[in-house]
This record gives structure tokens, sequence and C-alpha cells, in this order.
């Protein structure tokens, strides 16, 4: 006779309805209480930095207290940095509108796989429908395609991969290397392009960093005789990379030049514009990535300019039919022909086999504020990042680095009789992100330490420029004086 099995009561409680509903209305009114502080009152701190073994023994004390899951998310909300605060400056990330983060969720709750079609109908479709916008946005015909992805990082190795695929004289996929291949890229390209080549197995010599100029842009003058000296030394260039924008200065290369030197050459054109690819939704700004619609492939983060949470990444492809062949793989399990090219099935494009439903966060965007929403983000922190830019140069004791051609802005402080303005500048950032009235970063430029600022937040007022340059001013003078 079997033996009858009983559901534990334990079990039990973990899909409770009221649970969900009581904790979720608790949890909503403080995000949404969090929300309204931060945009009223300026004088919060962005955060409350705590030393990192300090914070870990915190939680581990917590784990075993019995205070109740709403004062757990509270302490949550007060040890976490805050993009929404109009004074946070610092990382790339997205400050997410009120619908995107509502949208997650529904995705967490629903929790649909989504690389087969059954499972995630709607977010397969709602994800065909965004990808194509996006194609169309970049100048695309009619033929491209694309997929959203989990961030830029994995977004540029599945491009690379593909273009490993299309352009490989054997097939790596089946027989592995039997030759040495590598990549053409700018020295500013974000460090994931140096992580994907090698995972492809290029090695440090595959990696072919092309100089850049003094605006931090690809030196296009140099690209000949770098892929001339790679050929000499044996090796296969199978792609060139352009940056839309860099990471630390917000440079854009110059596309058109690429294009033209990767179909010259017979290179597969990626372009990386997991910071600045945004601009294509901008009529003001979309000349800076003048050229886009000629790459193979090009990668545009929604959870950097585009009001999403992370991760979040397009990647679009001007040939559709590239994208499936770069993984030729069976799994019988998922689907009866890997041959077939279903937009339906994501997972026969994507490194992902199971992946977050991330379509909704975009398409709510996109249904509740108006496609038009991309456009003023992208047009109002660009101009933010100008304002700054011409305030910074307006100000005695501050050197900017350059014209931002972005919402990247790096500076420092130079004003009081000091050698060494690395360590003043250091100092300076330590002190303001312990005072937790702003974040900002640090970036070096070539042996100079600059502080860099990343404007996200479109509620970020010239007001708040100001203040951040007194506090710096009055950080420097302190230090100076040594207080
Ligand atoms: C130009 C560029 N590419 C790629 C990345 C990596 O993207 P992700 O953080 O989405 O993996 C970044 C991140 O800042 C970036 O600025």
């Amino acid at each position: 006779m079997n033996e009858k099995i009983f559901l534990d009561e334990s079990l039990q409680k973990i899909y409770k309805p009221s649970d969900f509903r009581e904790i979720g209305h608790q949890l909503v009114d403080m995000l949404a209480d969090h929300l309204s502080q931060v945009q009223s009152n300026r004088e919060q701190p962005v955060l409350k930095f705590q030393d990192p073994e300090k914070e870990l023994a915190y939680w581990k004390d917590d784990i075993s207290s019995n205070n109740s899951i709403i004062d757990f998310y509270q302490k949550i909300l007060d040890r976490s940095i805050h993009v929404h605060h109009p004074r946070y400056m610092g990382h790339q990330v997205a400050v997410p509108s009120v619908i995107s983060s509502l949208s997650g969720l529904m995705v967490d709750m629903l929790s649909n796989g989504t690389g087969v079609y059954e499972m995630g109908m709607a977010s397969n479709a709602l994800e065909k429908i965004v990808t194509d916008f996006v194609a169309k946005k970049i100048g695309y015909e009619a033929n491209a395609s694309g997929f959203l992805t989990s961030g830029g990082t994995l977004a540029n190795l599945t491009a690379l991969l593909a273009a490993r695929k299309a352009k490989s004289p054997g097939s790596v996929w089946e027989n592995g290397h039997d030759q040495k291949l590598a990549v053409l890229v700018s020295e500013e390209a974000h460090y994931c392009i140096d992580r994907a080549a090698r995972i492809l197995g290029f090695g440090s010599e595959g990696i072919i960093k092309v100089p850049a100029d003094e605006y931090y842009k690809i030196n296009t003058s140099l690209l000949k005789e770098y892929l001339e000296n790679a050929k000499n030394k044996g090796l296969t260039v199978i792609a060139l990379v352009g940056c839309a924008s860099s990471t630390s200065t917000g440079s854009y290369d110059d596309l058109n030049e690429l294009a033209s030197f990767a179909s010259a050459n017979n290179l597969w054109f990626h372009i990386d514009g997991a910071h600045g690819g945004g601009v294509v939704f901008s009529e003001k700004y979309k000349h800076l990535a003048k050229g886009i619609e000629k790459a193979d492939s090009v990668v545009i983060d929604f959870h950097k300019m585009l009001l999403t949470p992370s991760l979040n990444t397009a990647l679009i492809f001007r040939k559709s039919e590239e994208s499936y062949k770069t993984f030729e793989q069976k799994a019988q399990y998922l689907w009866d022909s890997q041959q077939s090219r279903e937009w339906y099935n994501s997972g026969k494009r994507t490194f992902e086999c199971t992946k977050l439903m991330m379509s909704l966060k975009v398409y709510s965007n996109i249904k509740m504020y108006g496609e038009e929403v991309f456009e003023r983000n992208i047009d109002r922190l660009y101009d933010l990042g100008k304002t700054f830019s011409r305030m910074i140069e307006n100000r005695e004791g501050f050197e900017l680095l350059i014209p931002p051609e972005a919402n990247i802005v790096n500076f420092r402080y130079k004003n009081i009789s000091e050698n060494d303005l690395n360590s003043l500048n250091s100092r300076i950032r330590e002190e303001l992100v312990l005072s937790g009235k702003f974040y900002i970063v640090q970036t070096m430029i070539g042996e100079d330490r600059y502080l860099r600022t990343s404007i996200m937040n479109p509620l970020t007022e010239e007001q708040d420029f100001e203040s951040l340059l007194d506090e710096i001013e009055r950080i420097a003078n302190a230090i100076h004086n040594n207080i």
C-alpha cells in the first residue's frame, strides 16, 4: 500500500495570497514613501556608507533575529544606495521608472522562463515588439532582428560569438581553434570586450587595442597599421568593435569610418552601445551615433540610459539569420529543430536558457509614457552633462577633462597649491562618499585621477551641481587646512 504523503504546513504558507496582499501593500507603501522623500528632501543621504566587514556582521546577526519582514525591508532600504536620489551621479545604472519597477514585481511573480514559447507567450511577443522597435530606431532594414539578454557584458560576448561564427575560416564551434583569431577595438572600450575575447579563446594577442585620440575616440588613422601588424603575426582578425559610447568619458567613436574599414577588410562590425546607443531614440543626439545602421550587431542597455531596472539589454543584428547561427546546438527537450528560425523561441539565440521576462519592463515604459519617454530622458541627461561641464569650466579651481558628448563628465579639483592632485581628488571623493551627500565615482585618465559623474537621474537640477562643486571646494579646503 502506498504511504500517504502530506503537504507540510510550512510549504502551505509560502503561497498564502493574504500574505502577498498584506506584505505587498506595506512594501509598496514603504517604497512610495521612499520615492517621495528622496524627491522632496535632498539633504537626505544618497547612501550611508558602511565598512564591508561591519555590513556582513550586521546581516549575520539579522538572520537569527526575529524582526518582521517589513523591518527587514526597511533595513535593506536604509542600507542601500539610492539611485532615485537626484544627487546620485555615480555608475551608469538607470533610475527605473515607477512602471518598469512595478512590472518587475509581476515578472518575479509569474517567473516565466521565456526561453521557449509556452514558457513566456506574452513576454516573447513583447520582446519581438520591443526589439523590432529598437532595430527600426537604429535604422536597420526589415530583415534585422534581435532579442533581450541579461546585460551588456553578456550581449557583447554573444555578438562576438556570432562574429566568430560568421568570419572565422574554420568552425570553432565544431572543431575548436585551428587559427589564431583576434578582434580590433579602441583602448577605451569597456573591459567586457577584453574579457569576451579571452573567453572566446583569443588570448592576450587576440585583443588588439588601438590607441585613442585626444577625445578618447579610437584613432581611425591607425586601423590599417594595426590590422597589418596582426596579419604579419599570423592572426586572423574577425571583428572590429566600435564604442558608442566609451565608459570612462562617454566618447563616441567615428562609426562611419569604422564601418567603411570593416567592410573593406571583411570584418564583422559590432557596436558596443551599452551606454550611449540609446541616442538612436533622440532627434537631437542621434548624430553622435551616425553610421550605427551599418553595424552587423549593436548592443544597447535599457538599464543604463533608458529608465529600466537592471539587467535589460537589447542585442540587435542587421541580418536576422546571423543571430540564429551563433548557437547551433540540439536541445531536444526544448524545441523540435535548431534549424527553424522562429522568433518566439528566444532561447535559440541567447546564452541564457531560463531568462527573465525582461520585455515587460521595457514595453510597460512605452505603453504608459509613450515611446518619446526614451528621447526625453536622453535629451535631458545629455543636456545636463553640458550644463554641468560649463559650470565646471566657469568655476575657478576646477578643471574639465573634455567637453562631454554624453552625460559622463570628468573633472578634478586643482585650486590649492597641491602637488599630488591624484591623492587630493581621491580623498575628496572618499569624503564625499562617506558624507553620503552625493554619490560620484572616479577614473584614471592616463596617470591622472579624475572625479567622474554619470548624470543618470532626470530629476537632478543645476542647483545640485552647484552644491556638489561647493561641497568639493569645502572638502578640499578642509584637507588643505588639515581639519
Ligand atoms: C560601454 C559599456 N559596455 C558594456 C558595459 C557592461 O554592461 P553591463 O553592466 O550591462 O554588463 C558597460 C557598463 O558600464 C559599458 O559602459
